[in-house]
């Protein structure tokens, strides 16, 4: 019975510690080096979108792909009185990691995540290996109140004041002492993806706030890895594109062309904006622009290589469609068409940008190009089937992958 404080039951669960709490955020401790940016993240004073209400005391998790953590803590397990941890989130982002945790990457391990806008948590540790989600969506866009402690040999999951889960017997005594330090990753992994026992896609699109994490009295580090963003008050669903930033998709990637008759669509749903700039592109890396549509003064034009294009005004909230087939382009938003004849010679590279693996399908400043344009992208369709920003193979790590300002493109918020 020697090793059995409180905190040799809770470090086979080390997992669980990396709960968060409300709102005083880490106070230093004697060995704690708070790094100006964290200092930054912690009391939020990051860029600010002009025109858009920041929520003060909210910090922004990872949106891109290959970013690390926001926050990595440790704790002296020893030192721990208190396993639970707390935080409220929001996001309109259905998958992520919100936190991970360990005391051993090879075999002590727990991850907190959203799959399908549900909490989902995998651990993996002497006394369970196991993948589970419970409890409602979060991805609505409000705040939500999630708590997560460990009880016993149990672990609780409350969402909202509810319990969703209760995992028990998934902890044990230890039976030495030779890790007792725990790290704690908040928005995002401290090993390679292909570890998870069920991959997802670890950036998540949301902001955090009122966390607390484990004991504080117990830390012995914080340190930020990257620079926050701000979190609006009022994030709206959709894709951002801050001025000069991009996805791409791989044309092999989307839903495939109709074959008899050969024939392609692609739907956007764009807020207002003044801005001008590129708004879409089917092309290759080293010859971007086959066909692109380009946002300016209110309108959009189709252009295609040096063939003189056309426009169409732009009127607000109605989607917008390019269908493509052997002979033309077609743009139309609502009862409005405008039809591109597409010159013969130009068919074999259209066809041609689906047969190789190079072809892709732009969005945003284009390769090489400085744009100065934001825009926000509420949907995005090809062929019917609705496109996931987290499926893009590739995009920068400005861009807003599931959310937009309330109020974006309003030509002044450069600032990111
Ligand atoms: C644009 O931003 C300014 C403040 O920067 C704000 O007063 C104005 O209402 C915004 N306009 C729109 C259309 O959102
Ligand atoms: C401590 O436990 C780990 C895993 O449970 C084990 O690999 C290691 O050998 C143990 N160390 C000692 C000193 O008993
Ligand atoms: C392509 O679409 C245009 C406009 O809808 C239509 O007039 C034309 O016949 C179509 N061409 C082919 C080859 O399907
Ligand atoms: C992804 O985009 C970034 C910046 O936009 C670029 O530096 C990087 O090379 C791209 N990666 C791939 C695999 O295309």
């Amino acid at each position: 019975m020697e090793n059995r404080g409180p905190w040799a039951i809770l470090r086979g669960l080390l997992l669980s510690l990396l709960l968060l709490l409300p709102p005083p955020p880490l106070p230093p401790t004697p060995h704690t080096h708070l790094p100006l940016v964290l200092g930054h993240i912690l009391s939020n004073q990051v860029h600010k979108p002009a025109g858009s209400a920041e929520d003060p005391s909210a910090v922004r998790l990872s949106s891109s792909p290959g970013q690390e953590p926001l926050l990595v803590l440790t704790f002296d397990v020893t030192k721990l009185t208190k396993v639970s941890s707390s935080f409220e989130l929001q996001t309109w982002d259905p998958e992520g990691v919100i936190f991970y945790g360990d005391a051993n990457v090879e075999d002590d391990w727990f991850m907190l995540g959203l799959r399908a806008g549900r909490p989902e948590i995998q651990m993996h540790n002497p006394w369970a290996q196991l993948t589970v989600g419970a409890g409602p969506p979060l991805n609505d866009g409000r705040w939500h109140q999630v708590d997560l402690k460990i009880k016993g040999d149990s672990l609780l999951l409350d969402v909202d004041g509810e319990e969703v889960l209760r995992l028990s017997q998934i902890s044990g005594s230890l039976h030495n002492k030779s890790q007792h330090i725990m790290r704690l990753a908040i928005g995002g992994l401290l090993f390679p993806l292909s570890i998870l026992r069920l991959p997802l896609v670890p950036a998540l699109d949301g902001c955090l706030r009122r966390s607390t994490w484990l004991d504080p009295q117990a830390q012995i580090s914080a340190s930020a890895h990257r620079s926050g963003r701000s979190c609006d008050t009022d994030l709206q669903p959709g894709t951002f594109f801050p001025p000069g930033t991009r996805a791409e998709f791989s044309l092999q990637d989307l839903p495939q062309p109709c074959a008899e008759p050969w024939a392609f669509s692609v739907v956007l749903e764009l807020k207002p904006t003044r801005d001008s700039g590129h708004l879409l592109a089917l092309g290759t890396p080293e010859n971007p622009s086959w066909l692109s549509l380009r946002l300016r003064d209110q309108k959009v034009m189709l252009s295609s290589g040096l063939e003189p294009g056309l426009d169409l005004p732009l009127a607000w909230g109605l989607p917008l469609q390019l269908t493509l087939n052997l002979s033309s382009a077609v743009l139309s938003q609502g009862l409005e068409k405008k039809v591109l004849s597409l010159s013969p010679l130009g068919l074999e590279p259209m066809l041609n940008l689906w047969a190789q693996p190079q072809g892709r399908l732009f969005l945003g400043a284009l390769p090489g190009e400085d744009s100065l344009a934001s825009f926000c992208l509420a949907g995005l369709w090809a062929q019917g089937q609705k496109l996931d920003m987290d499926r893009a193979l590739n995009r920068s790590y400005d861009l807003w992958s599931h959310s937009c300002p309330s109020s974006p493109g309003n030509g002044t918020d450069t600032s990111y």
